[in-house]
């Protein structure tokens, strides 16, 4: 079959090398791609948040199978355009992807199905919203409703913090995202994130994994996309993970399909563990970034049969295939990231490095300009790993960047230490 996938990050990389590997794929393109998916794919220029055009593009060539990366084109419709148009894709419609897209959303799906979650309040005047604060108190988490790039969310450890929070999401710091807020109380615990495969109906956990936010070795500096992660995350165990299962993922398919907008796609949630339950921090519509890179390596060819059991509503009838092994991620950035960075710097050694089922450099932001690859990005470079052990596959990780020539980059040192 023909395949679409959607999106250049390190993501789309790690699905397009799981895809590639499935022998049910004839053809993959990736639209727009990377230097590292231009070695296993085509790449395309398409105008990703376009329903329109990616519909044209699909059927243009012929494409059977659509994946969707990253969750813009998700809450733009374009799985709604695909599905109208009869191409099969994999990602939820824009409704359903409000999971994402809306704090509050979710926080009512949280009620009707009486998943646990932190305790809040919804405002759209900022009167009422610090008159909650100072009822409340500290420390207390302030959230921008809608998509604000990961800078939507103040967890305040003081009144003040919040109370600025306010003036400025209700003075426009976060565009629209701003006008409404949820005021949620302040969780203590362990995040960790778990995958979950839904078809509407049926909900099949993919894995686990956590990442690391900070920039900076120790969980220190400032928060980025994510600086590398793991899988499986040992603080959601089996125990956890099954009664979330029932009390949480479970309840929240069912009250979207319960609605005439069932979720098709993979649900990322993200917990607070403590005392050994989970709660529900969000949801995102889509795969983790870095955290899909892990669960690839782990799952590889199967992947795109799990996919396509989605978009076409047989997951009660697919399994997956464990595997006790460990897989870790480490993220090479431009040096700056988060704040500014150069762009254009040139990255050798990678020619020489394995690419293997243990080891593989997902792209994350490269172009090739004469013939060298070339960074692109704040993450450029994902250094993947599997082991019999998260040590050993973290080895495997670290042993690759000390061979990668790249002195405009950096990345954290210390990936995986909470597990370890
Ligand atoms: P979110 O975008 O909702 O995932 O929030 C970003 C981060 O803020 C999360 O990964 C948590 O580290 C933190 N956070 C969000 N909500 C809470 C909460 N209610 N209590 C504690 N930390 C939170
Ligand atoms: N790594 C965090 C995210 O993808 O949202």
């Amino acid at each position: 079959m023909n395949i679409l996938i959607l999106g250049s990050g390190g993501r789309e990389h790690a699905l397009a090398w799981a895809v590639m590997q499935n022998p049910k794929c004839d053809r993959l393109i990736v639209a727009p791609g990377n230097a590292g998916m231009a070695q296993i794919a085509e790449c395309a220029t398409l105008d990703i948040e376009n329903g329109d055009a990616v519909v044209t593009f699909a059927q243009q060539n012929t494409i059977d199978f659509v994946i969707i990366g990253p969750e813009a084109p998700l809450t733009k419709g374009v799985a709604d355009r695909l599905h109208e148009a009869g191409v099969n894709v994999f990602g939820p419609s824009a409704e359903a992807a409000k999971l994402e897209a809306s704090k509050f959303f979710t926080k009512e799906i949280c009620d009707a199905a009486g998943a646990p979650t932190a305790a809040y309040g919804h405002f759209t005047d900022a009167d009422a919203a610090k008159a909650y604060i100072r009822e409340q108190g500290a420390p207390i988490v302030v959230k921008a409703d809608g998509l604000a790039a990961g800078k939507g969310v103040i967890v305040a450890m003081d009144e003040q913090t919040a109370l600025d929070a306010i003036d400025d999401m209700f003075g426009g710091a976060f565009g629209g995202a701003g006008a409404e807020v949820v005021i949620e109380e302040f969780m203590d615990g362990e995040e960790a994130s778990y995958f979950i495969l839904c078809d509407g109906t049926t909900a099949l956990p993919i894995g686990t994994a956590q990442d690391h936010k900070r920039v900076g070795d120790g969980d220190t500096g400032l928060n980025t996309g994510g600086m590398g992660a793991y899988s499986p995350a040992p603080v959601l165990t089996d125990d956890i993970a099954a009664r979330a299962m029932r009390e949480i993922i479970e309840p929240t398919v069912a009250e979207m399909a319960k609605r005439g907008t069932p979720y098709q796609g993979v649900l990322y949630a993200g917990f607070m563990i403590k005392d050994g339950q989970a709660r529900l921090v969000e949801y995102n519509a889509r795969f983790g970034d870095p955290e899909c890179q892990v669960l690839m390596m782990r799952l590889g060819a199967q992947a795109l049969d799990l996919m396509l059991a989605c978009a076409e509503g047989r997951l009660d009838e697919a399994q997956v295939n464990w595997a006790n092994d460990h897989a870790i991620t480490v993220v090479m950035a431009a040096n700056g990231y988060p704040g500014p960075y150069q762009k254009g710097s040139v990255i050798k050694g990678l020619d020489d490095l394995p690419e293997d089922s243990m080891n593989m450099v997902f792209h994350a932001a490269t172009t090739k300009v004469d013939g060298e690859i070339t960074a692109t990005g704040g993450r450029v470079l994902n250094i993947t790993a599997r082991g019999d052990s998260l040590q050993e596959a973290r080895d495997r990780a670290y042993a690759m960047i000390e061979k990668i020539d790249w002195a405009e980059g950096f990345n954290r040192s210390d990936i995986g230490w909470r597990a370890l």
